[in-house]
């Protein structure tokens, strides 16, 4: 069933658990977030980032899929737009039916960032739709690395109080699209941003985060944690063992199915990590 972000994390918030932020840019990897939540009997956020939607060419399909397949779920979950620099994309999705967005700007020098980041997340609080925003650059995204960018815990406080955003991600050692689970986090720094930030904090890059310190971040008070990359490497290494042990394969569901399988899987323990089996 559809449900929102804030939904979501408000209540992981006070169950002390985190919440599952899962990107899909193929149909399989909807329905394997969606298993997998179901699984582990948890609410999840399903993911759609602005690259998936230049990859797809356009939003509307992979949207009406989304929201078509959570309605039908018995999992509840939120469709979440990731990452989103346009705001003409953030308009869109809203029209679509998405219940919450990221718009990142943090790019932009901090006045541009703040008074575009309120704008939008004005409008979109008119919609009653939940805003996610970003401060200090989080290395790894589109190559840009940012290698030790931290955000601090009082600038991370006036932006939240300049822009009125719902949650902010922040830079505490992880790095978009790592391929290998080595990142280590400033686990102090999470707790004095816990502290200093009146809104939940959101960990992206968090493929490369090791098991023991998402649950220790999570401890800390990280409550939304963005996966993508490990996802679609469970997802890609099954497809390509299936490919390898039959190489008169034809039809994709052959190798597709396995890779869904993999990911359901992979996002059912992901959820157990973060301490959220069994919270829906
Ligand atoms: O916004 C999405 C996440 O930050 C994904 O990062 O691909 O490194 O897991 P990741
Ligand atoms: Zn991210």
């Amino acid at each position: 069933s559809l449900t929102g972000t804030g939904r979501i994390t408000a209540a992981a918030e006070a169950g002390g658990h985190g919440v599952g932020a899962f990107n899909v840019a193929l149909l399989e990897q909807l329905e394997a977030v969606l298993t997998g939540a179901g699984r582990a009997g948890s609410a999840v956020v399903v993911q759609v980032s602005e690259n998936a939607v230049a990859y797809r060419g356009s939003l509307a399909p992979l949207a009406a899929a989304a929201l078509t397949a959570v309605r039908e779920s018995d999992t509840p979950a939120a469709l979440h737009l990731d990452h989103a620099t346009r705001p003409e994309l953030i308009r869109s999705a809203v029209a679509a039916g998405f219940t919450s967005v990221m718009y990142d700007g943090s790019r932009l020098p901090w006045a541009e960032n703040v008074e575009t980041t309120r704008r939008i997340t004005d409008w979109c609080h008119e919609r009653g739709v939940w805003v996610e925003a970003e401060l200090g650059e989080i290395g790894g995204k589109d190559g840009a690395h940012a290698p030790g960018v931290r955000t601090d815990p009082a600038e991370a406080a006036a932006f939240v109080a300049g822009t009125g955003v719902d949650a902010l991600a922040v830079a505490v050692g992880s790095s978009h699209a790592m391929t290998e689970r080595s990142a280590r986090l400033d686990l102090d720094l999470v707790a004095a941003l816990r502290a200093a930030v009146p809104v939940p904090l959101v960990l992206h890059g968090s493929s490369g985060v090791p098991d023991d310190t998402l649950a220790a971040a999570v401890a800390a008070g990280m409550r939304k944690i963005n996966v993508a990359t490990h996802l679609n490497a469970v997802f890609t290494r099954a497809a390509r063992t299936a490919l390898r042990d039959a190489p008169a394969l034809v039809d994709p569901r052959r190798y597709l199915a396995p890779a869904r399988e993999a990911m359901a899987a992979e996002v059912a323990r992901l959820l157990g990590v973060l301490g959220a089996t069994g919270s829906a």
